[in-house]
């Protein structure tokens, strides 16, 4: 049984690996589901139609990797902010993971991550900027409008070496069975065939497991910022 994707059969990835790749402890699929899961899993180039599946997506990985919806009074927002503008701009590597469930999970990335602000600054954050105004309250919702009001801009060392950047999640019943690798492999390859020379990532420093997967796929830890770990791994060496 294998993984298919618009290009055809996917290397890698079947019931056998699946199996295989399961962690102790980790979300185990059903072994009763696991033929029907495997065999409806599909990877494809994202659309703007995944917009609500990879919305919800976002909001069930939010806390450390865990279900974030009790966090927030409006469950766009934090869609709007790592998840939408990918979509939109529809440029470079954006993969989305379905399933006989629906959506499952995807990868987003931007190849150039300076580019990708100059365009948000553009075509994204203005419509929201009128829709959300600022406030200065504590909550996670305000967290966010002031994220859409002040984006942070990444600083140029990071970019020089490490231009690319990624967001990765996939919900709870495809996790541990192989995917988060094969999402990344890809997108490593197409960053070598399009000459992309790195790519980082932000990651919540109490998201061990997460730590522990990009490690694992050769990313190192690079800075933190508050709340934030940066990682990076190099293509070209
Ligand atoms: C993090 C995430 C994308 C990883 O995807 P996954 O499908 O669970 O991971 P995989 O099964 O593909 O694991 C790939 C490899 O990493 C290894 N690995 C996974 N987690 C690991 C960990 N914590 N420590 C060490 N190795 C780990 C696996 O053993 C596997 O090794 P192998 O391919 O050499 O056999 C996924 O678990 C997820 O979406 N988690 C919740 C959301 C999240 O935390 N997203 C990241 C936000 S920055």
């Amino acid at each position: 049984m294998v993984l298919i994707d618009s290009a055809g059969e996917w290397r890698g990835v079947g019931r056998a690996a699946a199996e295989e790749r399961q962690q102790p402890g980790g979300n185990r699929l059903e072994v009763g589901n696991l033929d029907y899961a495997v065999a409806m899993l599909r990877i494809e180039a994202a659309g703007i139609h995944d917009l609500p599946g990879a919305y919800r997506t976002c909001l069930l990985a939010d806390d450390a990797g865990q279900d974030g919806s009790a966090r927030y009074r409006d469950p766009d927002l934090l869609g709007h902010v790592y998840v939408g503008p990918y979509l939109a701009r529809g440029k470079g590597t954006q993969l989305v993971v379905g399933d006989g469930a629906g959506a499952a999970g995807y990868l987003l990335s931007a190849d150039d991550t300076l580019e990708f602000e100059a365009w948000a600054e553009v075509a994204w954050w203005p419509a929201l900027r009128e829709r959300y105004p600022i406030s200065d309250d504590d909550s996670r919702d305000a967290e966010l409008v002031r994220h859409i009001h002040r984006p942070p801009r990444t600083p140029a060392e990071l970019v020089e070496a490490f231009p690319a950047h990624l967001h990765i999640d996939l919900q709870a019943r495809a996790r541990g069975t192989g995917l988060g690798r094969v999402l990344i492999e890809r997108l490593l390859s197409d960053l070598r065939e399009r000459e992309v020379s790195g790519v980082h990532l932000g990651v919540d420093p109490d998201n061990a497991n997460a730590i522990g997967f990009y490690e694992h796929l050769g990313f190192a830890a690079l800075d933190r910022e508050p709340g934030t770990l940066l990682m990076g791994r190099r293509l070209d060496r």
